[in-house]
This record gives C-alpha cells, structure tokens and sequence, in this order.
C-alpha cells in the first residue's frame, strides 16, 4: 500500500476530526502519502479528492463536525457510481481506503472491496453506539454528554413548576444514548427500542412515584411511538402533571469531542492504518475491553447490537 485515502460519510459525530487527523499522520509516519476524499461517497464519485500532509489536519482536534463534510450518497449505491468512483481513485494511484462513519459506510466500503478488491477498512464514527464489534463508536460520549447537559437544564425548569417532561433522544434504532442520559440525569424512565414499555406500565411508575416533577427520556427509534406520541398517550389517561415535550435533535450531534472521543479517534485512526499495512481489510476498527480488534463485515453486520443488561438493571432501580 502506497497511497491511503480517507473520508467521512453518514451522519457527522463529534470525534471525527481527531480521526482524520490521526489516520493522516500514521499514513505519513509510515511513509504513506495520503488524500482527503471530500463529501463521503457523493466526492469519490465527483472527483473531490485533494492530497493531505501532516500540518492540513493542524488545529482540528478540538472541532466537532468532519472537515471532510458528509453525505449520504445515492449514486454509490449503484454500481455504474461505484465503478466512477474506483476510477477516481485509481487515476490518482490510490490503492486503499479509510471510510469514518457508521452501517451505511460499512457497507458501502465492503460492496467496494468485493467489487474491485481495493484494501478497505471501517472506522466506527457515529453518535448511536449501534455497530456490534466495538464497545464505543466515535462521538457517543460527547453526544450523550450534550443530552445529559440538556436534561440537567430541563430538570430545574421541571422542578420549578412540577411538570412531567418527555426528552426525546437521538440513536436511530438504538437506546444507547437514551439509557445512559436517562441514568445520568436522574430521569424516572428511559424509553428504548430494546425493551418494551407500555403507556400503561410508564403510568403506573409515574403513579407510584411521590416525584412532583418527572423527566422520561424517550429513544427516536422507540416502539412505543416519538415523545410526542407518548407524552399525548400518557396525558389521556393521567392528568396528574402539567406535561411538555422537547426533542433535543441535531445539538447532539455537535459540539467539540470529549476527551475520551479524541484519544477514542486517535487510537482508531492509528489502528486503521496500522490494520491495513498488516494486510487487513474489509474490517472494521473496534475497541473491546480496552484491547483494539479488527472485526469483518460479515460477522459484524449480522449481529444486533444489544444494550447492557446492567444499565437496564440500574436503571429500574434508581426509578423509584
Ligand atoms: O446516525 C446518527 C443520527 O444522528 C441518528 O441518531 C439520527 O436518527 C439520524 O442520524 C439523523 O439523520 P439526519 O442528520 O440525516 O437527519
């Protein structure tokens, strides 16, 4: 492997920088050139390609978003886009690639390697911790971080005028975010995708409870319905509170990356390169228990990615 290109795709996640930075400066401290695709995949297909050195990722660190921008991109769904793509990337000799981003990524980069056996290799970087294979992905801890912030302020207006709140939480299909913020920020439930509740069992905690003010996280992905669904739902049946709604959205999604977001990013950055040079590829960068893995698509993308049976555990009885 001589020329390494990386980009980011999917949703942005606080943290993605610091993987940049690092997956340019091993490339170069292991004598590899390497290149900046711009726009995820949607810039492969464009031609948006630049070449990097180590000072183009100075001063980045610290930033949340992706300097590289993102997008979710249709053309490379195709294989006339993917092969435009390969094209691009070969025209400039480019002969691996290091992708940032979340499922979406995963896959595209391993339809690529099955297409044109070009070296690939995943770095997890969204804010759901939703990929099996990794106990943490990229920009969960600043993302929740940012949630229990928001759940902190909400509190002390729910305690000034004795209102029930529903804080609906990002996480796509997964209740990571939401199980976590809602633990940490002292909710009386959290609502998640993993485990069913129903309205009626949330009402008879709420009912249990001599709480004056109540905070019920909801997951986005929830089976039960959005927050504003359930909050209508519980309002029908239970009038006790004064109830209302905020969905905190994209906030979680920026901000500057928490400590352990950065050296996260940095260990994978590194890893990645360092995976490729060993001749891995079609893989995706994990950390288990400390220890970096190198896991396939096939078994990773096969699998559910399930919630910690202690958090549940904990979570149960701190509600009371
Ligand atoms: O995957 C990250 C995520 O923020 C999810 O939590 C959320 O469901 C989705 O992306 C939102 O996507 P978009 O930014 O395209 O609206």
């Amino acid at each position: 492997i001589k020329k390494i290109a990386v980009f980011t795709s999917g949703g942005d996640a606080p943290g993605m920088n610091a993987a940049i930075r690092a997956v340019v400066r091993a490339s170069i401290y292991y004598d590899k050139e390497v290149f900046a695709v711009y726009r995820g995949y949607e810039g492969m297909i464009d031609n948006d390609i630049v070449p990097l050195d180590a000072r183009s990722v100075g001063n980045i660190i610290q930033r949340g978003g992706t300097i590289l921008k993102s997008a979710r991109s249709k053309e490379f769904r195709t294989p006339e886009g993917r092969k435009q793509a390969y094209d691009n990337l070969r025209a400039r000799g480019i002969d691996a690639l290091v992708g940032i981003g979340g499922d979406g990524t995963f896959t595209g980069l391993h339809k690529f390697y099955e297409e044109f056996k070009m070296p690939v290799i995943c770095i997890p970087g969204t804010i759901d911790n939703d990929l099996p294979g990794t106990d943490y992905t990229i920009g969960y801890d600043t993302a929740t971080n940012t949630a229990v912030e928001a759940i902190d302020k909400i509190r002390d207006t729910a305690l000034s005028h004795n209102r029930l709140f529903f804080i609906e939480v990002m996480g796509r299909d997964s209740g990571y975010i939401a199980i976590n913020s809602g633990i940490a920020g002292g909710a009386i439930a959290a609502i998640i995708p993993e485990e069913k509740m129903t309205t009626d069992e949330l009402i008879a905690t709420l009912d249990k409870s001599d709480k004056r003010s109540s905070l019920v996280i909801v997951a986005e992905g929830g089976k039960s319905g959005s927050a504003i669904e359930i909050a209508k739902q519980v309002n029908e049946k239970f009038s006790y509170y004064d109830t209302k709604v905020t969905i905190l959205g994209h906030l979680q999604r920026g901000g500057s990356p928490s400590y352990f977001d950065r050296v996260l990013a940095s260990k994978m950055g590194i890893a990645a390169i360092e995976g490729l040079i060993q001749g891995k590829t079609d893989v995706m960068v994990g950390v288990r228990d400390k220890t970096m893995v190198y896991n396939d698509f096939v078994t990773t993308m096969n699998k559910d990615r399930e919630i910690e049976p202690e958090l549940l555990r904990i979570a149960k009885i701190l509600s009371i």
